[in-house]
């Protein structure tokens, strides 16, 4: 049997982990996965987490299972930090699920049980793994335009226009805040457009919200969810703890499910369920759980908040550092984007070739469509990157 097997084809983030590590340059720049470095290129644990972590080995006494679903108390807190305090609980079900990849999968399992034939419409450019899993159950995907390449911004004109196309019940794959990969993001207003596109065409929204909290703050961030899930009649919401918890390797995420009326929230509440029984039955419970106490504790949430301020503000400085180097050194605003952008990523648009001589010519290691992961950048390596990036001809 495993001599029918073909090679898979690899993911190109999870790629450029590998080339990274098997570079021997000791001044090479990571800018590829991912993940928050601090100034001395570590990924530290917040001290919200140790704190509960230490809290949690005290009080623990079992680690027989949670419940399929994945613990109340944490669907809970996470409801409200996502969706506000105003969130209709009647009309919500959710699960638990193994970090923010499997809330999609989770969600793209409940589209295709739902088999009404709904089309994922994905942003050009998206997050790869968005097209990769639709691939991989089936389900039929197209693209809608996203990022003007002139300016660096969104094409909205071109995504609605392109949105017109869909058919009532499609599912639209959108990015809630620091769209990934280009930096790119709808504004309060253009929310409010789209929304009303979506309620018109009868479309419904699979809102991805990995990194809430690391582009204009906690709240700013999920205006746009805000919107959707007080106009529309159901939005589907999968959301992340592994960026601002900073557990990654602990697979801490959940799917929300805003359904129109309290009978198909309860039918999607089993659904949902249903499904992690049949992917992996419990989820992994050690992140929720310290989410859960950093959440519903005050003095530990407001450490955490405090933190978290600290690591988007550390971003946003570097974001104008190199928006600045590059205007000096350019003598010209085209980079002014680099500022204007929010959360981790930016997308310079560079070439291929233009990524590969950075990466040649200066061990910069940055996604091959030229996404750059800010947090991996310090004093040091802004002038670098700046340099490189003039020097590759952008
Ligand atoms: C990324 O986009 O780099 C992260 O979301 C990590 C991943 O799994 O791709």
């Amino acid at each position: 049997m495993l001599n029918a097997l073909k090679q898979q084809p690899e993911d190109k983030i999870i790629r450029l982990i590998q080339e990274y590590k098997s570079d021997l340059r000791k001044d090479k720049i990571d800018l590829g996965v991912g993940v928050y470095r601090d100034r001395t290129g570590a990924t530290p644990i917040m001290r919200a987490v140790k704190r509960a972590e230490k809290m949690l080995w005290e009080a623990e006494s079992t680690k027989a299972y949670t419940g399929l679903a994945g613990d109340p108390e944490y669907r809970q807190a996470m409801t409200a930090l996502i969706l506000g305090e105003q969130a209709p609980t009647e009309c919500i079900a959710s699960i638990h699920t193994p970090g923010g990849t499997g809330a999609v999968r989770q969600a793209y399992e409940l589209i295709r049980l739902a088999g009404t034939g709904a089309k994922l419409w994905i942003s050009d450019p998206s997050w790869p793994n968005h097209i990769s899993m639709a691939r991989h159950l089936g389900i039929a995907d197209c693209r809608y335009r996203y990022f003007d390449a002139e300016s660096r911004g969104v094409d909205f004109s071109g995504m609605m226009q392109d949105l017109q196309s869909a058919n009532a019940g499609d599912v639209v794959v959108l990015h809630g805040c620091c769209h990934n990969p280009t930096g790119a993001n709808l504004d309060r207003e253009q929310w409010r457009e789209l929304t009303d596109l979506l309620k018109g065409k009868q479309l419904v929204p699979l809102v991805d919200i990995a990194y809430q909290g690391f582009g204009d703050g906690l709240i700013d961030d999920r205006s746009g969810v805000e919107v959707l899930t007080g106009t529309l009649p159901e939005v589907l919401i999968a959301a992340s703890c592994s960026k601002n918890f900073g557990i990654y390797r602990e697979r801490t995420g959940i799917l929300i499910a805003k359904a129109d009326s309290p009978s198909e929230a309860a039918k999607t509440q089993s659904t949902l369920t249903h499904l992690n029984r049949q992917n992996f039955s419990f989820p992994p419970d050690h992140g929720a759980r310290l989410v859960t106490i950093i959440l519903n504790d005050p003095d530990l949430r407001s450490e955490w908040e405090n933190e978290l301020n600290s690591v988007r503000e550390g971003m946003l400085v570097l974001r104008r550092q190199l928006a600045d180097e590059l205007h000096e050194r350019s003598n010209s605003n085209r980079f002014g984007f680099l500022a204007s952008h929010r959360g981790m990523f930016s997308l310079l648009g560079a070439t291929q070739e233009q990524v590969l001589k950075m990466r040649k010519d200066n061990g910069i290691y940055m996604v091959s469509d030229s996404r750059i992961n800010v947090a991996g950048l310090n004093c040091q390596s802004v002038p670098v990157l700046a340099e490189a990036m003039l020097n590759a001809g952008l």
